[in-house]
């Protein structure tokens, strides 16, 4: 009952969203950082509503914003490949009945695919929402005016594995043409947003399994990243008032994307996933919310398994906010500026409350 309820408002909302594109205005960075002169502003924040504020816990506004691209930053480029036992079944024999999938690990066996048939999605904000999963699967063009070509957001399928976690594979399909003046402009987020168990405290939730497998194919050059984005604030369900923060997690990045706020690390976070991390903090001046980017030493290639968990309390250790912060949105994604490229994807991505 709840679910069917929260599908249907979910619906609705972001229908509105979608009818409301200056909810996701473009990203502004300092002019003589990357020539930004001739960019319109960003439309301000209609925040009076409910529904926006609603719809903005799936919709999330990714705030990152880039400079000039520097030709040593972020060069590597995902080659290992992606591991999941997942069925390549057509969507159309997709059932409920349980599947017998061959798999080399029986640890990523999927046994169950969601009855949801496979669909592409290719509009500016162009959605679907997966039923019986805690996710949405998202093909968001938030600067799709100063886009040239194409960008989809494909849901394959999705289904259980043997431990019981819920798994979902996806594609980013982006023909996006290199234009000089807009190079630094992301065009979008391709993504899939967490549904369920939002907008509870930090200190509420026990546990934010994630695991992210990517191939990435690219046949020109590409700028964009693979992460995840949070969005937290002191008061539950908001997004988009400037006492909201965005947190990303940057995977990988390559083609000289830059987070906003580069230049010195305010933090650097120690054993984290594996790696350090180097913390990158300021306000995007187009929403007003401040944007903590975490960007690894070593870029992850093709592969993540993490508690999400640990990063929220990361950044309660040094101070981003208190445990009694509230969680309001959270996905995983793809950044993209131009380039022609494939991401397939695999996801598992849920939140646990205590
Ligand atoms: C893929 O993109 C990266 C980063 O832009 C680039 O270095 C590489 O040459 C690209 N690959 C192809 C085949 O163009
Ligand atoms: C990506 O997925 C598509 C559709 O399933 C498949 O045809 C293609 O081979 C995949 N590419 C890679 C690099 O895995």
């Amino acid at each position: 009952m709840f679910r069917s309820l929260q599908a249907i408002t979910f619906l609705a909302l972001l229908a509105f969203a979608a009818a409301n594109p200056t909810r996701f205005p473009p990203v502004e960075v300092a002019s003589d950082e990357c020539g930004f002169e001739d960019d319109t502003p960003p439309d301000p924040f209609e925040t009076t509503t409910a529904s926006i504020k609603a719809a903005s816990s799936y919709a999330t506004p990714v705030t990152t914003a880039s400079v000039q691209a520097a030709p040593s930053a972020g060069s590597s480029r995902a080659s290992s490949l992606t591991t999941s036992g997942f069925a390549t079944l057509p969507a159309s024999s997709a059932s409920l009945a349980v599947k017998a999938v061959q798999a080399t690990s029986s640890a990523t066996t999927f046994v169950t695919t969601i009855s949801q048939a496979a669909s592409d999605h290719c509009g500016d904000t162009d959605y679907v929402v997966l039923t019986d999963t805690p996710w949405i699967v998202y093909n968001m063009l938030y600067n799709a005016d100063q886009m040239v070509g194409t960008q989809c957001t494909n849901y394959q399928t999705a289904g259980t594995l043997a431990s019981g976690v819920q798994e979902v594979v996806w594609n980013s399909v982006t023909n996006i043409e290199y234009v000089e003046s807009t190079n630094n402009v992301p065009k979008g987020y391709s993504f899939v947003g967490l549904t369920e168990n939002l907008e509870n405290t930090i200190s509420s939730i026990s546990a934010i399994p994630a695991s992210y497998t990517w191939t990435r194919t690219n046949t020109t050059a590409f700028k964009g990243n693979v992460c995840f984005d949070f969005m937290t604030s002191d008061t539950k369900g908001d997004s988009t008032s400037t006492s909201a923060q965005e947190l990303m997690l940057w995977l990988q990045y390559e083609g000289g994307q830059l987070p906003i706020g580069w230049g010195d690390a305010v933090a650097t976070i120690d054993s984290l996933f594996g790696t350090s991390w180097k913390l990158y903090e300021a306000k995007n001046t187009g929403t007003g919310i401040t944007v903590h980017s975490l960007l690894p030493d070593t870029q992850f290639d093709g592969s993540f398994d993490g508690d999400l968990k640990d990063w929220m309390d990361a950044l309660v250790t040094i101070g981003t906010f208190t445990d009694s912060t509230y969680v309001n949105v959270g996905n995983a994604g793809t950044e993209f500026f131009y380039g022609d490229s494939i991401l397939n994807a695999t996801l598992g991505l849920q939140i646990n409350l205590s």
